[in-house]
């Protein structure tokens, strides 16, 4: 199984999905990074693996659907199966939404449908809520809406700053996704 991973930041997940299937836990290869901005400490991570990268600036392209075009072009070329978005800070519009079905998936650092958008964690940790956790879900047209493939929770103790809880949620994330993303493989393979 194929797979481009979309990443606009850290590159956190992105190391997770590479170690996990160094480490022979993910029946998968990382064909392509995709970042939207030149400084993310993400290329380089990619760079390092020696995983292909392809580096825009969305400034250049007339439209939504120019950038995503040559997108789906750099997908396509390399037959990707699954585009595994892991804080790519965009939205993903039609025109790799329509070849993609049920093949783009997100994760978010939230127990969706709560605190979906920007900075869940700190919606979550101002609200004082006592349970939060992350969620892996297909990607449609919304803003982490899509049917939920899998979650996990945690509790925020009370003695927990609001970087604690980011880093309890960054552990479960780097298990969580390569887990998931494991299970579509298993899918396909049963296809
Ligand atoms: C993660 O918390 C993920 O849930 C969210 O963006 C963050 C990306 O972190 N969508 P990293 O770049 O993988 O470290």
């Amino acid at each position: 199984m194929k797979l481009a991973v979309f990443a606009s930041g850290t590159g956190s997940n992105f190391d997770a999905i590479v170690q996990a299937i160094e480490a022979g836990d993910l029946d998968a290869e990382v064909s392509l990074l995709v970042c939207d901005r030149i400084e993310a400490p993400v290329v380089e991570k990619a760079q390092r693996a020696d995983i292909d990268t392809v580096v825009f600036n969305a400034k250049v392209y007339e439209n939504k659907a120019a950038y995503e075009q040559a997108l789906l072009k750099d997908c396509q070329e390399r037959e990707i199966d699954y585009i595994i978005l892991a804080g790519y800070m965009r939205l993903i519009g039609p025109t790799l939404l329509k070849p993609y079905e049920n093949r783009i998936i997100n994760i978010h650092p939230s127990l969706l449908p709560a605190f979906a958008g920007k900075d869940a964690i700190g919606q979550a940790f101002d609200k004082q809520v006592k349970i939060t956790g992350v969620t892996v879900h297909f990607v449609d047209d919304g803003m982490d809406t899509g049917p939920i493939i899998d979650q996990e929770a945690m509790r925020i103790e009370d003695s927990d700053t609001k970087e604690d809880v980011q880093k309890k949620i960054q552990a479960i994330e780097h298990q969580l996704y390569p887990r998931v993303i494991q299970s579509l493989q298993v899918k396909e393979d049963a296809k």
